[in-house]
């Protein structure tokens, strides 16, 4: 069973996804939620977490260097000793020093081809662009931005989308059935996908 800390900025649509897989789907005995951190004291998210019962921690990043922040977060992770740190719409790059610290055990989700666009925007880059698809990424994090090993992909069918709502909302609810199906792969069989 491994253990996860799912870092959260926001919304935490994903993270709440995550959390009802493993409470009673396809992470069911595979995983344990020990910890959802924040960067944002007042992220909706860690509410949503707080109500369903999981252990939440915040430290505010804002106004401070990345690695000084990051090392803050380092020893705050050190008494839940996660095994995996599951980036789920964590709005601050890491610091090498971060990366080191779970070297290949950190995944991320983004909204598009990381071949094909990088950073913030994602859904917004497919909609102006008036593409008819986009692909999810489910990626190893490294020391660039969304530039590390892909694990999972799927592509998602943006034909006829009238707003970028709509756009968001189509690719959302693949993002909730990836990111639990790949998890379940990598925590069930840790050497079929190899880390970086
Ligand atoms: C998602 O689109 C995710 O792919 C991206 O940030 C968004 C977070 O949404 N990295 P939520 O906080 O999970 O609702």
């Amino acid at each position: 069973m491994k253990k996860i800390a799912i870092f959260i900025s926001g919304r935490g649509s994903n993270m709440q996804a995550i959390a009802q897989e493993v409470k009673s789907g396809i992470l069911q005995n595979l995983c344990q939620i020990v910890l959802v951190f924040s960067n944002n004291c007042a992220a909706a998210g860690l509410q949503i977490a707080r109500q369903n019962g999981l252990p939440v921690g915040c430290i505010e990043s804002s106004g401070k260097k990345r690695a000084e922040f990051d090392l803050e977060v380092i020893n705050f992770l050190q008494p839940h000793q996660p095994d995996y740190i599951v980036l789920a719409g964590y709005m601050r790059i890491l610091s090498p020093v971060f990366i080191k610290a779970y070297e290949g055990k950190i995944i991320n989700i983004h909204p598009a081809d990381t071949r094909l666009h990088q950073g913030l925007h994602a859904y917004q880059w497919a909609f102006e662009n008036q593409l008819e698809t986009t692909t999810i990424t489910i990626h190893y994090v490294n020391e660039g931005v969304d530039t590390g090993q892909i694990i999972a992909q799927q592509t998602v069918d943006l034909k006829g989308a009238a707003t970028l709502e709509e756009v968001e909302q189509r690719g959302l609810q693949a993002e909730y059935a990836l990111y639990s199906k790949t998890l379940a792969k990598i925590f069930a069989e840790p050497h079929s996908i190899t880390a970086p």
